[in-house]
C-alpha cells in the first residue's frame, strides 16, 4: 500500500508516466523485452524509441503500476566484474552526487585523473533529455521524481559497464554501437583514449587531447560504445558525476545493492555560492536576480523557487546522512566545496581513504596543477574555468548585493545551520574576506573512515 500515492502521481502525470512506467514494466518481465533499459544482464539494448515506450506504455499502463517499487528486487543481476577478485581492491563504484554549481566538474576530475577509473560525466542528461525535456524547468516535486526509476536502473547499468542501455535514450538513435552524440564526451578521459580512441598522436598531442574537450570530439570521432564499455570492464572502478538525482534517499535501492558495492559522494556548497554561480551561468533563468543586482531593487516576481529546492534537497540528505542510518553506513561522505577548494589535496586524501582506493599520484599532480598551488596558466589555459572554480569558491561575497545574500540565507536558515556555513549580518562582514564564513566540521559524514 506505501506504493499507492506514487501510483496516483504517475496516473495524473498522464503521458511522461506512461513513459516511465513503460520502462519499469520491461524492467519486470525479461522475457518480453524488446528494450531492456536498465536491465544489466542482456548488455544490448535494442529497439527502444521513446515511441514504442509509450505504445507498449498504453497496451496496460495498470500493470506496472501495480508492480511499483518491488520490482527493483526481481531484476537479476550480473555478479561484480571484478578483475582481481582474490587480490587487489574490491571494485568500487562512485557516485558524485550534485547539483549545478556547486563544483562537482571539479570533484569529477579527482576520479577522471585516475588511471584505474573509469569516469562517466553526466550520463542522467540522456534520460532527462528522452524522457522529461521540460525536467530542467520543473520544480515540481512529483515530476522531478517520476525520471528516478529510469535514472536507478541505468546507473545500475553504467557501473555494470552495459553502457549500451544508455543507446536507448541517446536521440538520435545510435546505429551500429557508434555515436557522436554522447554528451560532453570529451569530459571523460577513458573516452579520449586507446583503445576506445586511437587516433594515433605524439605526448604532447595526447594531452592536449586529454586537456580540451572539443579536440578530443574532433579527433576521436564517433564513439563505439562496445570499445568504451571494454574500456569500462578493463579499469578497476567506476565514478558517475550526477546533478539530476535530487537526494541521497533516491539511491538507497542502489547503495542496499550488496553486489554493486556503490559509495556516494554527496557534494554541497553553500548556497549563496551556487546563486551567484548560477546566476553567471543561466542567464535566462536567473534574469531577474541580474535585474536586482543591477538595478538594486528586488522584482516582485522575483522567484525563489529554484534556491529553495537545492536548499530542501541538501536538507533532506544531509539530515539522513548525519542521522547515519544502518543501510548508509561507510556508503556516504558528505563533500563541502568550500573544504576542497581550501584544503584540496587533504580532502582528495580523505575522499580516497573513505572510498578505500590508493590515491594516484596523478591525481595529485592533476590537484596541484589546477589548484591555487599553481599560477602557470600560459601552458594550460583550457582548465582556466577548472582553476578558478577551486579559486575562487567564495567570491559570491563580492558579486551578491547585501540584499541578495540576506534573502537568500533567511530561506536556507536550517541548511545553513546544518552544514556549518555562517549567516552574515552586515556587508562589512559579508566584503570581508579574512572573516570565514565556513565552520569547520570533522564529525561523520564530512569525515567518514571505515
Ligand atoms: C530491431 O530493429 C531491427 C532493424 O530496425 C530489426 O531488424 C529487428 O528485428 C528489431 N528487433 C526487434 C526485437 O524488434
Ligand atoms: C596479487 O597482486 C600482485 C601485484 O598486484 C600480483 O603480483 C599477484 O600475482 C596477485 N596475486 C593473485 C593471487 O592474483
Ligand atoms: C554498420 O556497420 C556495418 C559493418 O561495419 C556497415 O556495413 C554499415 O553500413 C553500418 N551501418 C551504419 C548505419 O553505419
Ligand atoms: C566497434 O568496436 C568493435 C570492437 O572492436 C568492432 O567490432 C566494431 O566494428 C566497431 N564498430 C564500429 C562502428 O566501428
Ligand atoms: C602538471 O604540470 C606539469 C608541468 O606543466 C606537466 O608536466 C604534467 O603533465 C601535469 N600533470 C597533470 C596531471 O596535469
Ligand atoms: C576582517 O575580519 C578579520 C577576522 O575576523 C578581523 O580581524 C578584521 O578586523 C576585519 N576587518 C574589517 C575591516 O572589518
Amino acid at each position: 500500500m506505501q506504493c499507492s500515492w506514487k501510483s496516483m502521481v504517475l496516473l495524473a502525470l498522464a503521458s511522461i508516466a506512461i513513459q516511465y512506467t513503460a520502462i519499469r514494466t520491461f524492467s519486470s518481465k525479461p522475457l518480453s523485452l524488446l528494450c531492456p533499459v536498465g536491465l544489466a544482464t542482456t548488455g544490448h539494448a535494442v529497439n527502444c524509441s521513446l515511441r514504442d515506450l509509450t505504445r507498449l506504455g498504453q497496451v496496460r499502463p495498470e500493470e506496472s503500476v501495480r508492480g511499483c517499487d518491488e520490482v527493483f528486487s526481481h531484476i537479476p543481476t550480473p555478479p561484480s566484474i571484478s578483475l582481481h577478485s582474490n587480490n587487489a581492491t574490491k571494485r568500487t563504484h562512485i557516485l558524485i552526487l550534485a547539483t549545478t554549481r556547486s563544483g562537482s566538474s571539479f570533484v569529477g576530475q579527482l576520479f577522471n585523473q585516475h588511471p584505474e577509473v573509469f569516469y562517466l560525466f553526466e550520463p542522467l542528461y540522456h534520460v532527462q533529455l528522452a524522457l522529461l525535456p521540460r525536467l530542467a524547468q520543473s520544480r515540481n516535486l512529483a515530476e522531478r521524481r517520476v525520471m528516478l526509476g529510469a535514472a536507478r536502473d541505468l546507473l545500475r547499468s553504467l557501473f555494470h559497464c552495459h553502457l549500451s542501455s544508455l543507446e536507448s535514450y541517446i536521440r538520435p538513435r545510435p546505429s551500429n554501437h557508434s555515436t557522436d552524440k554522447l554528451f560532453r564526451r570529451g569530459a571523460s578521459r577513458s573516452l579520449c583514449s586507446p583503445p576506445v580512441c586511437e587516433v594515433p598522436l605524439g605526448l604532447e598531442e595526447q594531452s592536449l587531447v586529454l586537456s580540451d574537450e572539443g579536440e578530443c570530439v574532433k579527433r576521436c570521432g564517433p564513439l563505439n560504445v562496445s570499445l568504451a564499455a571494454d574500456a569500462c570492464r578493463a579499469k578497476h572502478h567506476a565514478a558517475i558525476k550526477t546533478v539530476r538525482i535530487p537526494q541521497i534517499s533516491d539511491l538507497r535501492a542502489l547503495i542496499e545493492d550488496p553486489r554493486l558495492n556503490l559509495k556516494v559522494v554527496q557534494l554541497v556548497r553553500d548556497p549563496r555560492g551556487i546563486l551567484a554561480s548560477r546566476i553567471e551561468t543561466f542567464r535566462d533563468t536567473y534574469r531577474l536576480w541580474r535585474l536586482w543586482r543591477a538595478t538594486g531593487h528586488r522584482p516582485h516576481n522575483l522567484d525563489l523557487g529554484q534556491i529553495n529546492t537545492v536548499c530542501e534537497d541538501f536538507l533532506r540528505s544531509v539530515s539522513l546522512g548525519l542521522a547515519r542510518p544502518p543501510w548508509l553506513r561507510g556508503r556516504y561522505m558528505l563533500l563541502r566545496y568550500e573544504d576542497l577548494a581550501r584544503f584540496p589535496l587533504q580532502k582528495t586524501r580523505e575522499l580516497y581513504s573513505f572510498l578505500g582506493l590508493p590515491l594516484d599520484r596523478s591525481v595529485e599532480d592533476w590537484i596541484i596543477n589546477n589548484t591555487r598551488g599553481s599560477s602557470d596558466l600560459s601552458s594550460r589555459q583550457k582548465f582556466t574555468t577548472v582553476r578558478d572554480s577551486a579559486a575562487n569558491a567564495e567570491n559570491w561575497r563580492v558579486k551578491l548585493s547585501f540584499d541578495m545574500v540576506v534573502y537568500t540565507q533567511t530561506a536556507c536558515q536550517p541548511l545553513l545551520e546544518l552544514l556549518g556555513y555562517k549567516t552574515v549580518f552586515q556587508a562589512r562582514e559579508l566584503r570581508n574576506l579574512s572573516y570565514s564564513l565556513v565552520e569547520d566540521r570533522t564529525a561523520p559524514p564530512f569525515f567518514l573512515n571505515n
